[in-house]
C-alpha cells in the first residue's frame, strides 16, 4: 500500500480538531485564517501539528510547478505511525485547477475545495461523514465573504484584509485568472467594517490584499464611485489604525489618485510592490502585460515625485519562452534604472492551460539558472544598498514578533525592513523609535531611543 492510500482513522469522521497549512501568497494566508475562524465557530479547535489533527487543510498554491509538488509530498507525510491519518482537505488554487483529479493522484484526499467555495467547508465535512464525494470548485456568483462569520479577535498587531480577488489581465504565463476567477471587488462597507473589527481586535497595521489590489473599485457610503485611493483615505480615518499597506499592484492600475495618495496620506506606508516581470518590450508583449518598460519607469518616477523615500519592490520572471540573451539584458537594465529595495525573481514555470506553456522556444533549465543567478546578484546588491542607506537614521518600527535570543524583538520599518532590537521591556504591538545601527542583507539592527513612541 502506498502512503497516499493509507486508510483514514474512522474516529475522525466528525473532526474535533483541525490544522490549516497555507502555501504561497498572502491571500492564501488570509484565506487560511478565515477558514480557521469559521471552523472555530463550528466548535472545532486548532491542533499544533498537522498529523495530530482530526482534519488537515492544505491551502495550496498553483503558481509554479514546485509549489504544486510540495502539496503532494505533504499529503504523503500525513500518515501517522500507526497507519491512520487525518481527514484531508486540499483547498486553494491547486484544488481549483485540478479538481477531482487530485483524488486520482492522492486517493486519501477527502475534500477538494476551491478558493471561492471554502465557506462551504462545514457542509463538505458532513458529506465526508456520509461517505459522499466532497469536491467543490464552484465559483458562485454570490461572494463567499457574505457567508463567512465575522472576524474574530487576532492576537497580532498586523493583519491582512482581502479587498478584491481575481484577475482579468491574463498574462500568458499565469494561472491566477483561471484559479481565482474574474476580478471582483468587495464592497466599501464590508471592507471598512472588517478593518474596524481588526483594529478593535488589536491590529495596528493592515495590508490590503488583491491579485490586482489597485484595480479595486466601488461606491462609497454616499454612492460616489471610488478607487483604491478613496478607500485608503477612508481607512486612514480609523483612529487606532496606524499603518496601511497594499499588495499586489498592476502598473496599468496605478491611477493618478493613488500615486498622489502616497504623498498625502501619512498612514500609507512608503512601500510599493509593483511587478514589471521583464525589461524587454517584445517579451512584455508576449507576456500580455499591456505596459512597456518605459511606461513602467514613468510610473516609478511619478510615484517617487509624490513620495521621494518610497521603497520599490517587484517580481521578475527569467526565461520566458523565446527570451534571448539580449532581451534578458534589458531586464538587468531596468533593474539598474529602478534601484529596488527588494524583489522576488523566478524561473519561468510552464503552467498547464496557459498560452505560454504551448509557445515555441521554451528556454533550457541551465540558461534559466544562469539568468536567475545574474539577476539575483544585482537585486541582492540593491537590497543591501537600500538597507545600508538606513544606517544612522532614526525610524519608527512596529514590533511584530519575538527574535531568536532572549529579550529580542523584531519589528518592521515603514519600508518593510525587518529590524531587530534587544528590548525586554517592550511588547509585541508596541511602536518604538529606533536608531538603525547596522544593516545585513535581510534585516537591520536597531537601538531603542524611547521606550514607546506615541
Ligand atoms: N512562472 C514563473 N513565475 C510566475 N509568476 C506567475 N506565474 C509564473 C510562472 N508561470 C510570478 C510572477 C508573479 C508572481 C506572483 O509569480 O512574477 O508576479
Ligand atoms: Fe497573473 Fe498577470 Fe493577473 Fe498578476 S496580473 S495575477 S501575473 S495574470
Amino acid at each position: 500500500m502506498n502512503r497516499n492510500d493509507a486508510p483514514r482513522n474512522p474516529a475522525t469522521t466528525a473532526p474535533a480538531t483541525f490544522h490549516v497549512k497555507s502555501f504561497g501568497c498572502q491571500m492564501n494566508i488570509y484565506d487560511g485564517e478565515r477558514m480557521a475562524e469559521m471552523l472555530g465557530t463550528q466548535g472545532m479547535t486548532p491542533a499544533a501539528e498537522g498529523a495530530e489533527a482530526d482534519l488537515v487543510i492544505l491551502n495550496t498554491c498553483h503558481i509554479r510547478e514546485k509549489a504544486v509538488d510540495k502539496v503532494y509530498s505533504d499529503i504523503g507525510r500525513l500518515t501517522r505511525d500507526d497507519g491512520s491519518r487525518p481527514m484531508i482537505a486540499v483547498a486553494g488554487c491547486v484544488a481549483q485547477a485540478e479538481g477531482s483529479e487530485i483524488q486520482r493522484r492522492a486517493r486519501n484526499v477527502d475534500i477538494v475545495v476551491g478558493p471561492q467555495a471554502y465557506h462551504r467547508l462545514p457542509h463538505l465535512i458532513d458529506k465526508v461523514g456520509r461517505g459522499e464525494a466532497a469536491v467543490d470548485t464552484d465559483m458562485p456568483a454570490a461572494s463567499k465573504f457574505g457567508a463567512l462569520p465575522a472576524r474574530t479577535k487576532q492576537a497580532r498587531p498586523t493583519a491582512f484584509l482581502t479587498i478584491m480577488e481575481g484577475c482579468d489581465k491574463f498574462c500568458t504565463y499565469c494561472v491566477v485568472p483561471y484559479t481565482r476567477g474574474a476580478e471582483i471587488s468587495r464592497s466599501w462597507s464590508a471592507i471598512v467594517d472588517e478593518a474596524k473589527a481588526l483594529v478593535d481586535g488589536g491590529a495596528r497595521e493592515i495590508t490590503l490584499l488583491g491579485q490586482n489590489v489597485n484595480a479595486w473599485t466601488g461606491d462609497d457610503d454616499k454612492g460616489r464611485a471610488q478607487g483604491m485611493d478613496g478607500l485608503v483615505r477612508e481607512l486612514a480615518k480609523i483612529p487606532d489604525l496606524r499603518r496601511i499597506r497594499y499588495t499586489t499592484s498592476h502598473p496599468n492600475d496605478m491611477s493618478d489618485g493613488l500615486i498622489a495618495a502616497h504623498g498625502e496620506i501619512d498612514k500609507l506606508m512608503p512601500f510599493l510592490h509593483l511587478p514589471v516581470q521583464a525589461g524587454n518590450d517584445r517579451i512584455l508583449k508576449a507576456m500580455n502585460r499591456s505596459h512597456s518598460a518605459d511606461s513602467y519607469l514613468r510610473i516609478i518616477e511619478r510615484v517617487r515625485q509624490a513620495r521621494p523615500d518610497i521603497a520599490i519592490s517587484g517580481d521578475f520572471i527569467v526565461g520566458f519562452p523565446g527570451e534571448t540573451d539580449a532581451e534578458f539584458e534589458d531586464t538587468l537594465r531596468i533593474v539598474e534604472q529602478v534601484r529596488y529595495a527588494q524583489c522576488y525573481s523566478f524561473k519561468y514555470s510552464p503552467r498547464p492551460g496557459t498560452p505560454a506553456a504551448d509557445m515555441d522556444h521554451q528556454i533550457a533549465a541551465e540558461v534559466m539558472d544562469e539568468r536567475l543567478a545574474r539577476l539575483q546578484a544585482v537585486l541582492n546588491r540593491q537590497q543591501a544598498a537600500f538597507n545600508a542607506a538606513t544606517v544612522g537614521r532614526t525610524t519608527q518600527i512596529l514590533l511584530e514578533r519575538k527574535g531568536r535570543h532572549p529579550g529580542q524583538l523584531i519589528g518592521k520599518s515603514p519600508w518593510l525592513q525587518s529590524v531587530v532590537v534587544t528590548a525586554p521591556e517592550l511588547e509585541i504591538g508596541d511602536f518604538v523609535d529606533v536608531d538603525i545601527i547596522s544593516a545585513g542583507p535581510n534585516s537591520l539592527a536597531g537601538e531603542t531611543v524611547r521606550r514607546k513612541a506615541a
